[in-house]
């Protein structure tokens, strides 16, 4: 049996690697793909989210979806990390595809999830504005909710604070109360690709994708002195196929949702979080190149 799942983005390079692995994997039936804001505008996004199912052969449904964050704060966007738009300046590269579904994300989301005969996952790889707005009325019907956020000993935007995260501390917050698997950047760190993995990607899928790093990788190369990138959000998107991939301990967290130097970022408190601690990283890495080298 598949798992029915939807994935919610805002591709990003590291978007399309994980977008890239669920089309390419029999375990599931991607029902669609839901955009919000994040590492570009949500015009990029969009528009990147049909480029990248075009190039993997998918009819998948693109659904449009946040434009901003759900409170007052808003924050810069990463098109220093991910290329202006968001794709290493590659995007327009890609093939054209205009579909688009008429309704918002996440009235796309709620018919979805209100019309499959089985339990739904949601595999939330950007900011968490559209999820935490389907759990107005979803609390409880989302089969699996797999989000990449976080950090638990450090941050990647501020010294504590998690780009997704802190791209909308108060929908993160919202997505916590309902038990996530969170997939932080501790964990997606350890599992770093370099550039001989990147090299060897094979196929049309395996080679554009290698393309599309760029940008990406020269972000790594100067920030880190290292010739690897982080595919964070295709980890979380392993562990939405496969779950179990990843090994989960409970966690009780919060997120910081103050006006200080805090916001964004996730603290002790109350909610009980499954975070994604371990896994075998050789073995995910031989995974993820398997399937995205057709
Ligand atoms: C997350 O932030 C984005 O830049 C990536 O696409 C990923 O979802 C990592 O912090
Ligand atoms: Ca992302």
């Amino acid at each position: 049996m598949t798992i029915p799942l939807i994935i919610d983005t805002d591709p990003g390079v590291d978007d399309a690697f994980a977008l890239a692995l669920a089309v390419r994997s029999p375990e599931v039936d991607l029902l669609g793909v839901t955009t919000v804001f994040g590492n570009v505008s949500i015009d990029h996004t969009t528009r990147n989210a049909q480029r990248l199912l075009a190039l993997l052969g998918s009819t998948a449904p693109v659904a449009r979806g946040a434009d901003r964050a759900m409170g007052e704060i808003s924050r810069p966007d990463a098109r220093l990390v991910h290329g202006d738009d968001g794709l290493s300046g590659k995007a327009l590269t890609l093939p054209v595809n205009d579909r688009i579904d008429a309704r918002d994300a996440v009235e796309f989301l709620r018919d979805t999830i209100d019309a499959s005969a089985e339990p739904v996952t949601v595999a939330a790889i950007g900011p968490l504005t559209n999820i935490a707005r389907l759990l107005d009325t979803h609390a409880g019907r989302i089969g699996r909710l797999v989000v990449m956020g976080g950090g638990i000993a450090g941050g990647n935007v501020t010294p504590t604070a998690e780009f997704n995260i802190w791209s909308d501390a108060d929908a993160a917050r919202r997505v916590l109360a309902e038990r996530p698997v969170l997939v932080p950047i501790d964990l997606t760190r350890r599992c770093a690709v370099d550039g001989a993995w990147l090299e060897s990607l094979t196929g049309e899928v395996g080679t554009t994708l290698e393309g599309l790093t760029t940008r990406y990788r020269e972000f790594y190369l100067e920030a880190n002195g290292i010739d690897g990138i982080l595919v964070h959000d295709a980890v979380a998107v392993a562990e939405a196929i496969k779950p179990g991939i990843l090994t989960t301990r409970e966690h009780l967290l919060d997120v910081d949702t103050s006006d200080g130097d805090g916001r964004g970022s996730l603290v002790p408190g109350a909610y009980p979080v499954d975070v994604a601690e371990d896994t075998d990283v050789e073995a995910l890495r031989a995974f993820l190149r398997d399937r995205l080298s057709v």
